[in-house]
């Protein structure tokens, strides 16, 4: 099976998460757009969505879904979202696809996060991933500063081709950091979160998944956290 057929697979297994006539949160990625794709055909039977970037609402908004402000929703029954990095504890390095921030945010408002992944996503030690962290960007020099004081190495995101700083939908600049070795994720989310100028890191360990449905070449598992 391709990696493309694996995420296909989590994507189809996670519809049996999907709450019928309630408010589905959605992440982006290309895991989530094959979740969007296959939501798309019960559109009827819910709600409406919050999206967690601008990409995935226009994804949604393409298939006939409808897309919710986050302001005027109490309740999201489920959030649907794929990860960069998943550990044994739940524990998630997401923002691969620049959307932390508000991926972080929607979740935080669901009753359950269901992560989609495919098996290579699944590692003991997170780190291997460069941990992305979304800054103000006139405080990126001294947010990076501070990250290098922790032991990883940050990179400022750029646009692809160019030698720009990456702009997210907040506004925001990423900074990558590799070579952390994160033995404990919910700790180094706590650290992060202090330094002045972050404005969200990808690790998420305080709020992690409740559920991952992984692709291997033998079906999609079940982890329950
Ligand atoms: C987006 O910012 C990310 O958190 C994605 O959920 C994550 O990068 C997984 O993306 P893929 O599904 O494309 O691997």
């Amino acid at each position: 099976m391709t990696q493309d057929e694996l995420k296909q697979a989590v994507a189809r297994a996670a519809i049996a998460y999907v709450v019928e006539n309630e408010i589905i949160g959605v992440g982006t990625g290309s895991t989530a757009n094959f979740f969007i794709d296959e939501l798309a055909k019960i559109k009827d039977k819910i709600k409406g969505t919050v999206a967690s970037s601008e990409a995935t609402a226009a994804r949604l908004r393409g298939h006939g879904i409808d897309v919710l402000d986050l302001n005027d929703v109490a309740e999201i029954a489920v959030y649907i979202d794929g990860a960069d990095e998943i550990d044994n504890s739940g524990a998630m390095i997401k923002g691969g696809g620049a959307a932390l921030t508000r991926e972080k945010i929607v979740a935080s408002v669901s009753k359950q996060f269901v992560c989609i992944a495919d098996g290579s996503k699944l590692v003991d030690v997170m780190g291997k991933f460069p941990l992305p962290v979304e800054v103000i960007p006139m405080a990126r020099a001294s947010v990076a500063r501070e990250l290098a004081k922790l032991g990883g190495t940050p990179k400022l995101r750029l646009k692809a081709g160019t030698d720009e700083a990456f702009v997210t939908d907040n506004g925001g600049n990423i900074l990558d950091v590799a070579g952390l070795s994160i033995t404990d994720p919910k700790a180094l989310e706590a650290r992060i979160n202090q330094i002045v100028g972050v404005i969200a890191v990808g690790l998420f360990a305080v709020s992690g998944a409740n559920v991952c449905l992984l692709g291997t070449a033998e079906g999609v598992k079940t982890l329950k956290f």
